[in-house]
């Protein structure tokens, strides 16, 4: 439905996005997950046909976001990093100028305003000043406006940031009805947050595509160990420095890789959060076992990903 394909933006010489691809299915929500500057508000923008990518291509329902712009923007709703509420109308005559913004039909145009209304919980404020509200509800007429042309597509950027914590659960609850029916694309720096709303996520760092999975998936990721390899000198049994290794706490597994008169290679597997090299150089040199070499892999995406971890709020 939503097809992605090597989506690149320059913003002068800073590559803010680099050949992004990626596929969206139908009824699909999916977040996208990167910390700050990583490229999540320059992909919406490139989506939602506010900015055209300096290459690459994406169309959303057959239509491309280039060609036929205008297609695309009538069945998207867009919920910007910057809400755009007009701080002084009523909640429920903002709603109305930006129906006729979006051209929905006159005759729709009350019976849109009360969906929207309905469907993001605004019932006790349709009649208020959208610059009283506290900015959860701000945050729900700025989710009303974009379904307000009842779009197949939502694609929100950050709707839960600066919300308290309680704000933030009704607005996750609020997400997940609306997409029961439509295809959504929000973007959050807190993993446990798209976690909880999403079926898919996909990491970007510095523009670029880290990993697309489920939650569940990225989670056993995450949990993954760390490789760390050792050579040692040969002194006797090579099994008996498995064994050694192996008694460390944090140690999930050693494996013997390589073993002659001279050396012994082993592979040892890790928790990933321990820093485990020194531990086990130090085992070795207790017990009399020459140490000739010891390296941890580059696990380039579990950095990226303990980076991308961010608390949630209590
Ligand atoms: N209008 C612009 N002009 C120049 N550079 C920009 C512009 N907008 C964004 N950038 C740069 O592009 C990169 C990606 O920014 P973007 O806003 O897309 O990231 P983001 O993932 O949405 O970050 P955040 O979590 O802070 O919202 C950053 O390096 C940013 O400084
Ligand atoms: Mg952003």
């Amino acid at each position: 439905m939503i097809k992605v394909e090597n989506l690149t933006k320059y913003y002068g010489y800073n590559k803010a996005v680099s050949n992004l691809s990626f596929e969206v299915e139908k009824g699909e929500i999916l977040g996208f997950l990167g910390p700050n500057g990583a490229g999540k508000t320059t992909t919406m923008k490139m989506l939602t046909c506010f900015m055209p990518p300096s290459s690459g291509r994406a169309s959303i329902f057959g239509f491309d976001i280039q060609k036929d712009s205008m297609e695309v923007r009538r069945r998207i709703g867009y919920l910007p990093e910057k809400t755009p509420l007009y701080h002084d109308l009523k909640v429920k005559e903002y709603l109305e100028l930006v129906a006729r913004l979006k051209g929905v039909a006159n005759t729709s145009i009350r019976s849109s305003i009360e969906r929207s209304v309905e469907s993001c919980g605004l019932e006790q404020v349709a009649g208020k000043i959208i610059g009283t509200l506290s900015k959860g509800y701000q945050q729900r007429v700025g989710i009303a406006q974009a379904v307000i042309n009842d779009p197949e597509l939502l694609i929100l950027d950050e709707p839960t940031l600066g919300l308290d914590p309680r704000q933030i659960i009704d607005i996750r609850h609020l997400i997940n009805n609306l997409g029961r029916e439509r295809t959504v694309i929000l973007s959050s720096h807190i993993l446990p947050e798209v976690s909880q709303v999403c079926h898919r996520v996909i990491i970007i760092n510095k523009g670029i595509l880290v990993a697309v999975d489920s939650p569940e998936n990225l989670r056993e990721r995450l949990k993954k160990s760390s490789i760390i390899r050792v050579k040692v000198r040969a002194s006797g049994d090579p099994g008996r420095i498995s064994e050694i290794i192996s008694s460390l706490e944090g140690v999930l597994m050693t494996k013997i890789q390589h073993a002659d008169e001279e050396t012994v290679s082993l592979i040892v597997e890790s928790v990933p959060v321990k820093e485990m090299r020194d531990t086990i150089a130090s085992v070795l040199v207790k017990n009399n076992i020459g140490l000739l070499e010891i390296y941890g892999e580059e696990l380039s995406l579990e950095d990226i990903f303990i980076k991308l971890v961010t608390k949630e709020p209590a």
